[in-house]
Protein backbone atom coordinates (compact mmCIF):
# COMPACT_ATOMS: atom_id res chain seq x y z
CA UNK A 1 0.00 0.00 0.00
CA UNK A 2 1.45 3.33 -0.62
CA UNK A 3 1.41 6.08 1.10
CA UNK A 4 -0.47 9.50 0.76
CA UNK A 5 2.49 11.22 -0.65
CA UNK A 6 3.10 8.46 -2.99
CA UNK A 7 -0.29 8.18 -4.19
CA UNK A 8 -0.50 11.82 -4.96
CA UNK A 9 3.07 11.28 -6.80
CA UNK A 10 1.72 8.62 -9.07
CA UNK A 11 -2.22 9.77 -9.81
CA UNK A 12 -2.34 13.56 -9.17
CA UNK A 13 -1.59 16.00 -11.17
CA UNK A 14 -0.82 19.89 -10.92
CA UNK A 15 -4.25 21.13 -11.62
CA UNK A 16 -5.44 18.40 -9.01
CA UNK A 17 -3.00 20.13 -6.65
CA UNK A 18 -3.98 23.58 -7.31
CA UNK A 19 -7.37 23.41 -6.69
CA UNK A 20 -7.30 21.74 -3.41
CA UNK A 21 -4.81 24.85 -2.60
CA UNK A 22 -6.79 27.32 -3.67
CA UNK A 23 -10.23 25.87 -1.99
CA UNK A 24 -7.98 25.21 1.08
CA UNK A 25 -7.39 29.29 1.98
CA UNK A 26 -11.07 28.96 3.01
CA UNK A 27 -9.77 26.88 6.04
CA UNK A 28 -6.57 29.33 6.69
CA UNK A 29 -9.03 32.39 7.18
CA UNK A 30 -11.10 30.54 9.34
CA UNK A 31 -8.50 29.50 11.37
CA UNK A 32 -7.04 33.35 11.04
CA UNK A 33 -9.86 35.31 12.09
CA UNK A 34 -10.99 33.32 14.63
CA UNK A 35 -7.35 32.79 16.66
CA UNK A 36 -6.51 36.21 15.55
CA UNK A 37 -9.05 37.77 17.94
CA UNK A 38 -7.52 37.12 21.46
CA UNK A 39 -4.22 38.84 20.78
CA UNK A 40 -5.95 41.99 19.12
CA UNK A 41 -8.15 42.27 21.75
CA UNK A 42 -5.91 43.83 24.40
CA UNK A 43 -5.11 46.55 22.12
CA UNK A 44 -8.43 47.10 20.69
CA UNK A 45 -10.23 47.57 24.53
CA UNK A 46 -7.55 50.35 25.39
CA UNK A 47 -7.70 51.90 21.59
CA UNK A 48 -11.69 51.70 20.96
CA UNK A 49 -12.22 51.87 24.85
CA UNK A 50 -14.80 48.79 24.46
CA UNK A 51 -16.72 47.91 27.39
CA UNK A 52 -16.58 44.20 28.73
CA UNK A 53 -19.95 43.35 26.76
CA UNK A 54 -18.70 44.92 23.65
CA UNK A 55 -15.45 42.55 23.99
CA UNK A 56 -17.34 39.43 24.32
CA UNK A 57 -19.79 40.90 21.07
CA UNK A 58 -16.23 41.84 19.05
CA UNK A 59 -15.14 37.83 20.09
CA UNK A 60 -18.44 36.31 19.43
CA UNK A 61 -19.42 38.26 16.42
CA UNK A 62 -17.42 35.89 14.11
CA UNK A 63 -18.87 32.49 15.75
CA UNK A 64 -22.68 33.73 15.46
CA UNK A 65 -21.82 35.16 11.80
CA UNK A 66 -20.45 31.70 11.01
CA UNK A 67 -24.02 30.33 12.55
CA UNK A 68 -25.53 31.94 9.55
CA UNK A 69 -23.22 31.45 7.05
CA UNK A 70 -23.38 27.96 6.85
CA UNK A 71 -26.98 28.23 6.76
CA UNK A 72 -27.19 30.36 3.69
CA UNK A 73 -24.19 28.78 2.04
CA UNK A 74 -26.18 25.46 1.53
CA UNK A 75 -28.27 26.90 0.12
CA UNK A 76 -25.84 29.00 -2.28
CA UNK A 77 -23.48 25.64 -3.42
CA UNK A 78 -26.70 24.06 -4.63
CA UNK A 79 -28.04 27.37 -6.51
CA UNK A 80 -24.78 29.31 -8.11
CA UNK A 81 -22.66 26.22 -7.34
CA UNK A 82 -19.68 25.48 -5.11
CA UNK A 83 -17.07 27.31 -6.93
CA UNK A 84 -19.23 30.63 -6.88
CA UNK A 85 -19.82 30.38 -3.13
CA UNK A 86 -16.37 29.88 -2.31
CA UNK A 87 -15.21 33.01 -4.64
CA UNK A 88 -18.15 35.39 -2.55
CA UNK A 89 -16.57 34.10 0.67
CA UNK A 90 -13.54 35.48 -0.05
CA UNK A 91 -14.51 38.78 -1.73
CA UNK A 92 -16.67 39.12 1.87
CA UNK A 93 -13.37 37.90 3.59
CA UNK A 94 -11.48 41.14 1.77
CA UNK A 95 -14.39 43.38 2.39
CA UNK A 96 -14.47 41.75 6.47
CA UNK A 97 -11.06 42.10 7.05
CA UNK A 98 -10.42 45.82 5.12
CA UNK A 99 -13.61 46.85 7.07
CA UNK A 100 -12.18 45.89 10.95
CA UNK A 101 -8.92 47.51 9.90
CA UNK A 102 -10.54 50.64 9.56
CA UNK A 103 -13.58 50.58 12.24
CA UNK A 104 -13.24 53.51 13.63
CA UNK A 105 -15.86 52.42 17.01
CA UNK A 106 -16.62 49.07 18.58
CA UNK A 107 -20.05 48.77 16.86
CA UNK A 108 -18.41 49.12 13.17
CA UNK A 109 -15.90 46.85 14.35
CA UNK A 110 -18.90 44.28 15.96
CA UNK A 111 -20.48 44.89 12.52
CA UNK A 112 -17.83 43.71 10.08
CA UNK A 113 -17.11 40.61 12.47
CA UNK A 114 -20.06 39.50 11.92
CA UNK A 115 -19.84 40.15 8.10
CA UNK A 116 -16.26 38.33 8.26
CA UNK A 117 -18.07 35.21 10.04
CA UNK A 118 -20.40 34.50 7.29
CA UNK A 119 -17.36 33.84 4.77
CA UNK A 120 -16.11 31.87 7.72
CA UNK A 121 -19.44 29.70 7.45
CA UNK A 122 -19.64 29.43 4.09
CA UNK A 123 -16.05 28.59 3.32
CA UNK A 124 -15.54 26.01 6.72
CA UNK A 125 -17.72 23.50 4.45
CA UNK A 126 -18.17 24.74 1.28
CA UNK A 127 -14.23 24.53 1.33
CA UNK A 128 -14.03 20.28 2.45
CA UNK A 129 -17.16 20.00 -0.02
CA UNK A 130 -15.52 21.20 -2.86
CA UNK A 131 -12.06 19.09 -2.51
CA UNK A 132 -14.34 16.07 -1.67
CA UNK A 133 -15.83 16.14 -5.08
CA UNK A 134 -12.96 16.97 -6.76
CA UNK A 135 -10.76 14.85 -5.06
CA UNK A 136 -10.02 10.63 -6.26
CA UNK A 137 -11.25 8.22 -3.57
CA UNK A 138 -7.47 7.16 -2.87
CA UNK A 139 -5.95 10.23 -1.46
CA UNK A 140 -9.73 11.88 -0.30
CA UNK A 141 -8.83 11.92 3.02
CA UNK A 142 -5.50 13.50 2.72
CA UNK A 143 -6.81 16.18 0.31
CA UNK A 144 -9.87 17.02 2.17
CA UNK A 145 -7.89 17.49 5.46
CA UNK A 146 -5.35 20.12 3.54
CA UNK A 147 -8.12 22.45 4.77
CA UNK A 148 -8.11 21.38 7.94
CA UNK A 149 -4.22 21.93 8.25
CA UNK A 150 -4.79 25.66 6.39
CA UNK A 151 -7.42 25.93 9.55
CA UNK A 152 -4.78 24.99 12.05
CA UNK A 153 -1.74 27.00 9.94
CA UNK A 154 -4.02 29.94 10.44
CA UNK A 155 -4.33 29.90 14.13
CA UNK A 156 -1.09 29.51 14.17
CA UNK A 157 -0.49 32.42 11.26
CA UNK A 158 -2.57 34.44 13.72
CA UNK A 159 -0.57 33.80 16.66
CA UNK A 160 2.62 34.96 14.72
CA UNK A 161 1.06 38.16 13.31
CA UNK A 162 0.06 38.88 16.82
CA UNK A 163 4.02 38.57 17.98
CA UNK A 164 4.80 40.39 15.51
CA UNK A 165 2.51 43.86 15.20
CA UNK A 166 2.10 44.02 19.16
CA UNK A 167 4.47 47.21 18.71
CA UNK A 168 3.49 48.44 15.59
CA UNK A 169 1.25 51.74 15.51
CA UNK A 170 -2.39 50.68 14.49
CA UNK A 171 -1.30 47.25 15.93
CA UNK A 172 -4.65 45.73 15.86
CA UNK A 173 -5.29 46.82 12.82
CA UNK A 174 -2.57 45.65 10.90
CA UNK A 175 -3.79 42.48 12.59
CA UNK A 176 -7.12 42.11 11.62
CA UNK A 177 -6.34 43.86 8.26
CA UNK A 178 -3.89 41.61 6.68
CA UNK A 179 -6.33 38.88 6.25
CA UNK A 180 -7.65 40.63 3.36
CA UNK A 181 -4.39 39.28 1.49
CA UNK A 182 -5.94 35.53 1.59
CA UNK A 183 -9.29 36.48 1.13
CA UNK A 184 -8.54 38.70 -2.13
CA UNK A 185 -6.57 35.30 -3.27
CA UNK A 186 -9.16 33.27 -2.01
CA UNK A 187 -11.68 35.01 -4.56
CA UNK A 188 -9.49 35.45 -7.23
CA UNK A 189 -8.16 31.84 -7.15
CA UNK A 190 -11.70 30.73 -7.30
CA UNK A 191 -12.11 32.12 -10.48
CA UNK A 192 -9.28 30.01 -12.05
CA UNK A 193 -10.19 26.53 -11.03
CA UNK A 194 -13.24 24.30 -12.43
CA UNK A 195 -16.82 23.64 -11.26
CA UNK A 196 -17.04 19.97 -9.30
CA UNK A 197 -18.26 16.81 -11.75
CA UNK A 198 -20.62 15.82 -8.97
CA UNK A 199 -22.34 19.96 -9.07
CA UNK A 200 -22.01 19.82 -13.00
CA UNK A 201 -23.68 16.35 -13.10
CA UNK A 202 -26.38 17.90 -10.78
CA UNK A 203 -26.93 20.96 -12.85
CA UNK A 204 -27.58 18.63 -16.23
CA UNK A 205 -23.92 19.96 -17.68
CA UNK A 206 -22.59 16.05 -18.54
CA UNK A 207 -19.96 17.12 -20.82
CA UNK A 208 -18.48 19.63 -18.73
CA UNK A 209 -18.42 17.08 -16.17
CA UNK A 210 -16.73 14.68 -18.05
CA UNK A 211 -13.73 17.16 -19.34
CA UNK A 212 -13.57 18.51 -16.19
CA UNK A 213 -12.44 14.71 -14.70
CA UNK A 214 -10.20 14.18 -17.79
CA UNK A 215 -8.45 16.89 -16.48
CA UNK A 216 -8.27 15.97 -13.09
CA UNK A 217 -7.11 12.33 -13.52
CA UNK A 218 -5.11 12.94 -16.14
CA UNK A 219 -2.07 11.59 -14.23
CA UNK A 220 -3.55 8.82 -13.60
CA UNK A 221 -2.83 6.20 -16.12
CA UNK A 222 -5.78 3.22 -14.65
CA UNK A 223 -8.19 6.10 -14.03
CA UNK A 224 -11.30 4.54 -15.29
CA UNK A 225 -13.30 8.60 -15.92
CA UNK A 226 -16.44 6.81 -18.11
CA UNK A 227 -17.46 4.59 -14.79
CA UNK A 228 -16.92 7.26 -12.58
CA UNK A 229 -18.84 9.81 -14.81
CA UNK A 230 -21.59 6.87 -15.06
CA UNK A 231 -21.14 6.29 -11.19
CA UNK A 232 -22.28 9.89 -10.43
CA UNK A 233 -24.96 10.42 -13.23
CA UNK A 234 -26.62 7.16 -11.82
CA UNK A 235 -26.47 8.53 -7.96
CA UNK A 236 -27.82 12.48 -8.92
CA UNK A 237 -30.56 10.79 -10.98
CA UNK A 238 -31.55 8.51 -7.68
CA UNK A 239 -31.75 12.01 -5.66
CA UNK A 240 -33.65 14.61 -6.41
CA UNK A 241 -32.73 17.68 -4.91
CA UNK A 242 -33.75 17.50 -1.35
CA UNK A 243 -34.41 19.90 1.56
CA UNK A 244 -33.60 19.97 4.76
CA UNK A 245 -37.40 17.93 5.49
CA UNK A 246 -36.31 15.08 3.53
CA UNK A 247 -32.87 14.93 6.02
CA UNK A 248 -35.67 13.71 8.76
CA UNK A 249 -36.85 11.14 6.63
CA UNK A 250 -36.02 7.48 8.12
CA UNK A 251 -33.77 6.88 5.31
CA UNK A 252 -31.36 9.36 6.12
CA UNK A 253 -31.77 9.72 9.98
CA UNK A 254 -29.05 7.99 11.09
CA UNK A 255 -26.61 9.14 9.04
CA UNK A 256 -27.53 12.82 9.70
CA UNK A 257 -27.34 12.24 13.38
CA UNK A 258 -23.68 10.78 12.53
CA UNK A 259 -22.76 14.00 11.31
CA UNK A 260 -24.72 16.08 14.01
CA UNK A 261 -23.34 14.47 16.63
CA UNK A 262 -19.43 14.12 15.17
CA UNK A 263 -20.54 17.86 15.05
CA UNK A 264 -21.38 18.62 18.43
CA UNK A 265 -18.62 16.16 19.82
CA UNK A 266 -15.87 18.46 17.89
CA UNK A 267 -16.67 21.40 19.76
CA UNK A 268 -18.40 19.89 23.41
CA UNK A 269 -14.45 18.28 23.88
CA UNK A 270 -13.53 21.61 24.73
CA UNK A 271 -11.25 22.66 21.93
CA UNK A 272 -11.54 25.85 21.58
CA UNK A 273 -11.10 26.60 24.97
CA UNK A 274 -7.77 25.52 24.43
CA UNK A 275 -6.98 27.67 20.90
CA UNK A 276 -9.19 30.64 22.72
CA UNK A 277 -8.50 30.62 26.03
CA UNK A 278 -4.54 28.87 26.43
CA UNK A 279 -3.07 31.66 27.22
CA UNK A 280 -5.55 31.68 29.80
CA UNK A 281 -4.92 28.20 31.46
CA UNK A 282 -1.67 28.72 31.07
CA UNK A 283 -0.97 31.36 33.19
CA UNK A 284 -3.36 30.15 35.80
CA UNK A 285 -0.52 27.76 36.25
CA UNK A 286 1.74 30.19 37.43
CA UNK A 287 3.86 30.91 34.42
CA UNK A 288 4.56 34.65 33.92
CA UNK A 289 2.51 36.37 30.59
CA UNK A 290 5.63 35.91 28.29
CA UNK A 291 5.72 32.07 29.84
CA UNK A 292 2.09 31.44 29.05
CA UNK A 293 2.75 33.25 25.87
CA UNK A 294 5.38 30.71 24.39
CA UNK A 295 4.12 27.96 25.47
CA UNK A 296 0.36 28.86 23.21
CA UNK A 297 2.81 28.67 20.22
CA UNK A 298 3.74 25.69 21.23
CA UNK A 299 0.09 24.49 21.27
CA UNK A 300 -0.03 26.20 17.59
CA UNK A 301 2.62 24.17 16.07
CA UNK A 302 1.54 20.57 17.88
CA UNK A 303 -1.80 21.03 16.39
CA UNK A 304 -0.15 21.60 13.02
CA UNK A 305 2.22 18.95 13.23
CA UNK A 306 -0.15 16.24 14.23
CA UNK A 307 -2.65 17.81 11.42
CA UNK A 308 0.27 16.76 9.31
CA UNK A 309 0.67 13.71 10.37
CA UNK A 310 -3.25 12.86 10.14
CA UNK A 311 -2.56 13.96 6.42
CA UNK A 312 -0.34 11.52 5.72
CA UNK A 313 -2.21 8.56 7.95
CA UNK A 314 -5.94 9.20 6.81
CA UNK A 315 -6.16 7.17 3.33
CA UNK A 316 -3.66 4.85 4.87
CA UNK A 317 -5.23 3.73 7.92
CA UNK A 318 -8.59 4.81 7.89
CA UNK A 319 -10.58 7.57 9.49
CA UNK A 320 -11.97 5.53 12.14
CA UNK A 321 -8.76 4.28 13.67
CA UNK A 322 -7.67 8.21 13.59
CA UNK A 323 -10.88 9.10 15.25
CA UNK A 324 -11.16 6.51 17.99
CA UNK A 325 -7.43 6.74 18.74
CA UNK A 326 -7.03 10.38 18.97
CA UNK A 327 -10.55 10.27 20.97
CA UNK A 328 -9.31 8.28 23.33
CA UNK A 329 -5.86 10.80 23.74
CA UNK A 330 -8.02 13.30 24.24
CA UNK A 331 -9.41 12.05 27.31
CA UNK A 332 -5.97 10.99 28.74
CA UNK A 333 -5.28 15.37 27.74
CA UNK A 334 -8.57 16.28 29.71
CA UNK A 335 -8.27 13.79 32.82
CA UNK A 336 -4.47 15.02 33.39
CA UNK A 337 -5.65 18.93 32.83
CA UNK A 338 -8.51 17.81 35.53
CA UNK A 339 -6.29 16.08 38.28
CA UNK A 340 -3.70 18.93 37.76
CA UNK A 341 -6.03 21.20 38.63
CA UNK A 342 -7.22 19.39 41.57
CA UNK A 343 -4.34 18.78 43.34
CA UNK A 344 -3.12 22.05 45.33
CA UNK A 345 0.48 19.90 45.88
CA UNK A 346 0.59 19.15 41.96
CA UNK A 347 -0.19 22.77 41.32
CA UNK A 348 2.87 23.93 43.49
CA UNK A 349 5.39 21.59 41.86
CA UNK A 350 4.15 20.26 38.55
CA UNK A 351 3.26 23.13 36.07
CA UNK A 352 4.65 20.69 33.59
CA UNK A 353 1.65 18.39 33.59
CA UNK A 354 -0.68 20.97 32.52
CA UNK A 355 1.45 21.85 29.63
CA UNK A 356 1.64 18.37 29.26
CA UNK A 357 -2.10 17.76 29.27
CA UNK A 358 -2.67 20.65 26.58
CA UNK A 359 -0.08 18.88 24.31
CA UNK A 360 -1.75 15.47 23.70
CA UNK A 361 -4.96 16.54 23.66
CA UNK A 362 -4.72 18.93 20.92
CA UNK A 363 -1.98 16.67 19.52
CA UNK A 364 -4.89 14.07 19.71
CA UNK A 365 -8.05 16.15 18.40
CA UNK A 366 -5.45 17.35 15.32
CA UNK A 367 -5.15 13.67 14.39
CA UNK A 368 -8.18 12.64 15.33
CA UNK A 369 -11.73 14.55 15.54
CA UNK A 370 -10.29 17.75 14.58
CA UNK A 371 -10.02 16.61 10.33
CA UNK A 372 -12.12 13.28 11.03
CA UNK A 373 -15.32 15.87 11.69
CA UNK A 374 -15.06 17.80 8.13
CA UNK A 375 -14.14 14.53 6.11
CA UNK A 376 -16.71 12.52 6.77
CA UNK A 377 -19.58 15.12 6.38
CA UNK A 378 -17.74 15.82 2.81
CA UNK A 379 -18.59 11.78 2.53
CA UNK A 380 -21.41 10.26 4.29
CA UNK A 381 -24.55 12.28 2.81
CA UNK A 382 -25.99 11.44 -1.02
CA UNK A 383 -25.42 14.35 -3.56
CA UNK A 384 -29.24 15.57 -3.48
CA UNK A 385 -28.58 16.47 0.33
CA UNK A 386 -24.86 16.61 0.60
CA UNK A 387 -24.97 20.35 0.89
CA UNK A 388 -28.28 21.12 3.04
CA UNK A 389 -27.23 18.08 5.24
CA UNK A 390 -23.31 19.81 5.50
CA UNK A 391 -24.46 23.13 6.50
CA UNK A 392 -27.04 21.45 9.25
CA UNK A 393 -23.78 20.27 10.97
CA UNK A 394 -21.44 22.80 9.88
CA UNK A 395 -24.29 25.23 11.91
CA UNK A 396 -24.87 22.47 14.69
CA UNK A 397 -20.43 22.66 15.31
CA UNK A 398 -20.53 26.47 15.18
CA UNK A 399 -23.26 26.79 17.28
CA UNK A 400 -21.94 24.52 20.04
CA UNK A 401 -18.23 26.47 19.60
CA UNK A 402 -20.56 29.35 20.68
CA UNK A 403 -21.90 28.24 23.16
CA UNK A 404 -18.45 26.87 24.79
CA UNK A 405 -16.47 29.86 24.42
CA UNK A 406 -19.30 31.68 25.72
CA UNK A 407 -19.89 29.65 29.11
CA UNK A 408 -16.12 28.30 29.49
CA UNK A 409 -14.83 31.03 31.97
CA UNK A 410 -18.24 31.45 33.76
CA UNK A 411 -18.62 27.63 33.79
CA UNK A 412 -14.94 27.36 35.69
CA UNK A 413 -16.18 29.73 38.13
CA UNK A 414 -19.77 27.92 38.91
CA UNK A 415 -18.13 24.25 39.15
CA UNK A 416 -14.27 25.00 39.42
CA UNK A 417 -11.53 24.86 36.71
CA UNK A 418 -11.34 20.76 37.30
CA UNK A 419 -14.80 20.38 37.19
CA UNK A 420 -15.19 22.09 33.52
CA UNK A 421 -12.10 19.54 32.00
CA UNK A 422 -13.78 16.20 33.90
CA UNK A 423 -17.08 17.26 32.20
CA UNK A 424 -14.95 17.82 28.93
CA UNK A 425 -13.80 14.07 29.81
CA UNK A 426 -17.40 12.67 30.37
CA UNK A 427 -18.44 14.19 27.11
CA UNK A 428 -15.67 12.96 25.19
CA UNK A 429 -16.17 9.39 26.56
CA UNK A 430 -19.60 9.38 25.33
CA UNK A 431 -18.52 10.92 22.31
CA UNK A 432 -16.08 7.83 21.68
CA UNK A 433 -18.71 4.97 22.37
CA UNK A 434 -21.01 6.64 19.65
CA UNK A 435 -17.90 6.89 17.25
CA UNK A 436 -17.34 2.98 17.99
CA UNK A 437 -21.05 1.75 17.55
CA UNK A 438 -21.81 4.28 14.61
CA UNK A 439 -18.83 5.93 12.63
CA UNK A 440 -18.40 3.88 9.54
CA UNK A 441 -14.94 3.69 7.68
CA UNK A 442 -15.30 5.77 4.40
CA UNK A 443 -11.72 4.99 2.88
CA UNK A 444 -10.85 4.68 -0.20
CA UNK A 445 -14.45 4.15 -1.33
CA UNK A 446 -16.22 6.93 -4.00
CA UNK A 447 -18.37 9.05 -2.74
CA UNK A 448 -21.14 6.95 -4.35
CA UNK A 449 -20.00 3.77 -3.05
CA UNK A 450 -19.80 5.31 0.66
CA UNK A 451 -23.94 6.09 -0.15
CA UNK A 452 -24.57 2.72 -1.48
CA UNK A 453 -23.39 1.10 1.48
CA UNK A 454 -24.81 3.86 4.14
CA UNK A 455 -27.99 2.69 2.41
CA UNK A 456 -27.14 -1.05 2.52
CA UNK A 457 -26.66 -1.02 6.56
CA UNK A 458 -29.40 1.19 7.35
CA UNK A 459 -31.88 -1.41 5.21
CA UNK A 460 -29.99 -4.66 7.14
C1 LIG B 1 -12.57 23.18 14.54
C2 LIG B 1 -12.33 24.53 15.11
C3 LIG B 1 -11.04 24.53 15.87
C4 LIG B 1 -9.90 24.00 15.02
C5 LIG B 1 -8.67 23.79 15.86
C6 LIG B 1 -11.43 22.81 13.64
O1 LIG B 1 -11.65 21.58 13.04
O2 LIG B 1 -13.78 23.16 13.79
O3 LIG B 1 -13.41 24.90 15.93
O4 LIG B 1 -10.71 25.82 16.30
O5 LIG B 1 -10.25 22.77 14.41
O6 LIG B 1 -7.63 23.23 15.14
Amino acid sequence: MTGFVGEIRRTGNGLLIRVCVIAAIGGLLFGYDTGVISGALLFIRDDLGANDFQQEAIVAAVLLGAIFGAAGAGYLADRISRRWTKVLSGTIYLVGALGCAISVNAEMLIGFRLLLGLAVGTASFVSPLYIAEMAPPKVRGGLVSFNQLAITSGILIAYGTNFAFQNVSGNWRWMLGVAAVPGAMLAVGMLSVPQTPRWLVSAGERDRARSVLRRLRSGDQGADVDTELRNIVEANRKEQRSSVRDLLKPRLRPVLLVGVVLALAQQFVGVNTVIYYAPTILSDTGLSNSGALARTVLVGVTNVVFTIIAVLLLDRVGRRKLLIGGTVGMIVGLLTLAVYFTSAALQDRAGYLAVAGLLVFIASFAIGLGPVFWLMISEIFPIGVRSVAMSVCTIANWAANFVVAQTFLSLGNLITRQGVFYLYAVLAVLSLVFFIRRVPETRGRSLEEVQQELARAQQG
